[in-house]
């Protein structure tokens, strides 16, 4: 996939839980390689949705309150699916994916997560490496396989912690990090340059 040049740009869908600062950096830094066709979220007051309309970005909300994992994933996939993306991108989306879902979309899934992964997989990333006096601490952005934030590395950058870091400050300095990262990714991988392989999936058989 090779998405420079005079080809067509990469369709990319993204999707949001909430404030969506990573959408508004991959927005804005696609640099023509890339283009975001639409922002799905599960919460209907998620800040990033109004970004995107503010920007005639297609818009939709699946809710997640009252269905099975299994209904609400098939809900989510149809509609991401009628925008035809290349590329599925979780910013902030706070929702663990069903193995089918992730199936459906392995290889052209990818997330971030804000830590050095493999280290703090899940929530409280920040103050986990606060609590364990990590020196240096940071974001990933990783391909999405069934197993939570266990997907192959695609790219990582650092973060010093400071003395007198609390957990705010720790994220909010990894958030301008999370921002170049993110459409530096998707850049690279519309040029072809970030590329999937089922080889890389040795390291993720389930327990
Ligand atoms: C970001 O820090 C992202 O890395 C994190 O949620 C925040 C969303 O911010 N994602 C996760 O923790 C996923 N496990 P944003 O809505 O402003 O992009």
């Amino acid at each position: 996939m090779d998405y420079g040049g005079l080809c067509q740009r990469m369709n990319v869908v993204v999707l949001i839980s909430g404030r969506g600062s990573n959408l508004q950096a991959i927005v804005a830094n696609s640099q023509n390689l890339y283009q975001v066709v639409a922002v799905i979220s599960n919460q209907a007051d998620a800040l990033g949705l109004e970004f995107a309309k503010a920007h005639h970005i297609p818009t939709a909300v699946v809710a997640s309150k009252g269905f099975s994992r299994e209904a609400f994933d098939q809900q989510l996939r149809e509609k991401i699916d009628e925008f035809q993306p290349d590329v599925v991108v979780l910013a902030g989306f706070m929702r663990i994916l069903t193995r089918a879902f992730v199936q459906h979309y392995l290889g052209r899934l990818l997330n971030i997560h804000p830590s050095l992964l493999p280290k703090y997989k899940g929530l409280n990333t920040h103050q986990r490496a606060l609590d364990a006096g990590d020196a240096v601490h940071g974001v990933t952005v990783h391909f999405v396989t069934p197993k939570l934030d266990a997907g192959p590395i695609i790219k990582q950058a650092q973060v010093p912690v400071l003395a007198d870091d609390d957990e705010h400050t720790l994220a909010m300095r990894v958030l301008v990090q999370e921002h170049q990262l993110y459409p530096q990714v998707l850049r690279e991988f519309a040029q072809g340059k970030v590329k999937w392989s089922t080889q890389l999936l040795v390291d993720d058989i389930d327990e």
